[in-house]
């Protein structure tokens, strides 16, 4: 590509699918399952999006538009682009906070062929003129656009190719009822369990030809809050620690050393996770307070402790969700050495 010709520089290609990737996205990539068959774990939607994908095939039809949602690195652009694969289509995969004007949108509806799938990461970020072109282009196909200006301005309606748009977001809350209305299957992604993370973790070694045994996967898979995503970085990091000390294999020990160096405790918390239950017990004793004025705190923003830190404090029961704000549980106390005060407000020495 020519930087200097402003005019040779292909105008999709900013928006869909940047080939310029860091080699951690490289090899984030590589480990990524291909088909549903490989891919472990959400065994509900896995189920659910086979029978509509093989019902889809069969009839020879488009697949009708998926929106997927959960927690950050729960395997969304894994299962869109499985999708895409099982249903042998082209995926162009973009974003929500990278389609800025109504014509970024329609560039790339326009570039699609038949049957492919569009996935947008972060739906819920695209801008509300923008979300207003999806919505004809989602229901007939078409979108609709504006020559020329006053008086003369004249709308003319172009048709697109059938396509499956595969929406991903992390708050299925924040999505405008429209465009949550107009996706045909609307699948939720849970936290993985030990076992599920475990298998991750056990397959992701041998991709990377590391030879791993079964303690060793499970004490990583245990320390990687329910999400793939980081137990796949942690597997790399601890990968590193055993070469550099000489090990051939991952077992239990060279693992723990490891994510203990990293600051990782015995259940995955991090700082910022032992902090934000700290805080909410010396600051706002115990809870509950809001979200809003425990971000102020911590110094962090609202979002990620909602969409990062939340979800698995929450599964593991060291937080509860009150009408009014968020509670540390007897459990969250324990994890970081506080007593936990009974019901009459007094401190409970011997809750441990
Ligand atoms: N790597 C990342 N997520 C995965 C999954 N759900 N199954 C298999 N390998 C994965």
């Amino acid at each position: 590509m020519d930087f200097d010709n402003e005019n040779e520089f292909d105008f999709e290609s900013r928006i869909v699918s940047s080939t310029l990737r860091s080699a951690e996205e490289d090899a984030e990539n590589t480990l990524r399952p291909k088909k549903l068959d490989e891919y472990i774990g959400q065994t509900k939607a896995k189920e659910n999006l086979k029978v509509f994908i093989d019902a889809a095939r069969q009839r020879k039809e488009t697949l009708d538009h998926v929106l997927l949602y959960g927690p950050p690195g729960l395997g969304k652009t894994t299962l869109a682009t499985i999708t895409a694969n099982e249903l042998n289509v082209n995926i162009h995969t973009t974003s929500g906070p990278a389609i800025e004007k109504q014509g970024d949108l329609v560039a790339i509806l326009t570039n699609l062929s038949d049957g492919d799938v569009l996935f947008i990461d972060e739906i819920h970020r695209l801008p509300r003129n923008v979300e207003e072109i999806l919505y004809p282009a989602m229901e007939d196909y078409a979108v609709d656009i504006i020559i020329g200006k006053g008086p003369s301005a004249r709308s003319i309606r172009i048709d697109l190719p059938k396509f499956t748009l595969i929406g991903a977001t992390t708050r299925a809350g924040q999505l405008s009822q429209p465009l949550r209305d107009r996706h045909g299957i609307i699948l939720k992604l849970d936290l993985y369990t030990p076992d599920e993370l475990k298998e991750i973790v056990t397959r992701s070694a041998s991709i990377l030809g590391y030879s791993i045994l079964p303690e060793g996967a499970a004490e990583i898979a245990s320390r990687s809050r329910g999400t793939p995503r980081i137990a796949n970085r942690l597997l790399k990091r601890v990968r590193d620690f055993a070469q550099v000390s000489g090990k051939e294999t991952i077992d239990a020990e060279v693992a723990n050393f490891a994510l203990t160096k990293l600051e990782i405790d015995k259940l995955g918390l991090d700082n910022l996770d032992r902090r934000m239950l700290e805080t909410i017990i010396r600051d706002y004793n115990g809870g509950p307070v809001g979200l809003d004025a425990l971000a102020a705190t911590l110094g962090e923003e609202a979002i990620t402790l909602e969409d990062v830190y939340e979800p698995y404090l929450l599964q593991i029961q060291f937080l509860k969700r009150t009408q009014r704000g968020r509670c540390v549980t007897e459990l969250g106390y324990n994890h970081v050495h506080i007593p936990y005060p009974n019901p009459s407000g007094q401190l409970n020495f011997f809750s441990e």
